[in-house]
């Protein structure tokens, strides 16, 4: 029986990185965890609790307070895929919405927040076999990981990605609103104090811009096929 690894996938918003994670979760038989989903959720829970201030801050105090009382969580479906539970309640769709994405980043941006989700994080990743994929994984939440791989993509191919995306589900956006949220979160992601996205020294980086989903999954494969034959020798 193979050895068991973790496989960490970083990089900008709607990078694909997803996709390719997903992707090669299920190839492999490992369990595919969307950290990006977590930060969503607890996004949710402020804009639910009217913890988001008018201007678009967020109300820290009162979000830090509640912590202890939000439970995340993802339920397998019957295809497969997983959606993410908050406090029980499937969030899969809500979490996708605009709404959440503009005010995301700031959540991901208070260090409580973080180091909750980071050691709910380490503890689905305990018996290896996890593809992950976020911001920090390779640097933070898995330094150990033994694949780790850092994605980008031109601001424009990732707002495109997302618009489709979006208007497929049948939102009512603008190509203009997707872009300037993606380009207001790379700056946030980027620059915060704690766990800025950057690449983690020993990741592999690709630029996924044009490439197909099976040549990036295929690529993604080759990389994890090569880490697997060097720890067997
Ligand atoms: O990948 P995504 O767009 O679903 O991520 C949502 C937000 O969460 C994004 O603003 C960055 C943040 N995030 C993070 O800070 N750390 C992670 N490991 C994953 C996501």
């Amino acid at each position: 029986m193979a050895r068991k690894i973790i496989v960490a996938i970083d990089g900008y918003s709607s990078s694909g990185k997803s996709t390719m994670a997903r992707d090669l979760a299920s190839r492999v038989g490992y369990r595919y965890i969307d950290s990006g989903a977590m930060y969503r959720a607890v996004a949710l829970y402020a804009l639910e609790h009217e913890m988001i201030n008018a201007d678009g801050s967020v109300a820290e105090a009162s979000l830090i307070d509640a912590l202890d009382g939000i439970d995340i969580d993802f339920a397998v479906q019957a295809d497969g895929s997983q959606h993410t539970m908050l406090n029980g309640v499937d969030v899969e769709r809500e979490i996708r919405q605009l709404r959440v994405s503009s005010v995301v980043s700031p959540v991901a941006a208070i260090g409580a927040v973080r180091h909750r989700l980071v050691a709910l994080q380490q503890a689905m990743g305990r018996s290896r076999g996890i593809v992950m994929d976020g911001r920090d994984i390779g640097t933070t939440v898995f330094p150990d990981a033994e694949l780790k791989i850092f994605v980008d993509a031109s601001p424009q191919t990732r707002a495109q990605r997302r618009f489709s995306e979006l208007v497929e589900k049948g939102s009512q956006v603008s190509y203009a609103d997707v872009l300037a949220n993606v380009v207001h979160r790379d700056e946030i992601d980027r620059t915060r104090a704690e766990s800025p996205l950057r690449r983690a020294n020993d990741a592999i980086a690709i630029d996924n811009s044009h490439l197909t989903r099976e040549q990036q999954s295929e690529w993604l494969m080759e990389q994890f096929n090569r880490v697997i034959n060097s720890l067997e020798q």
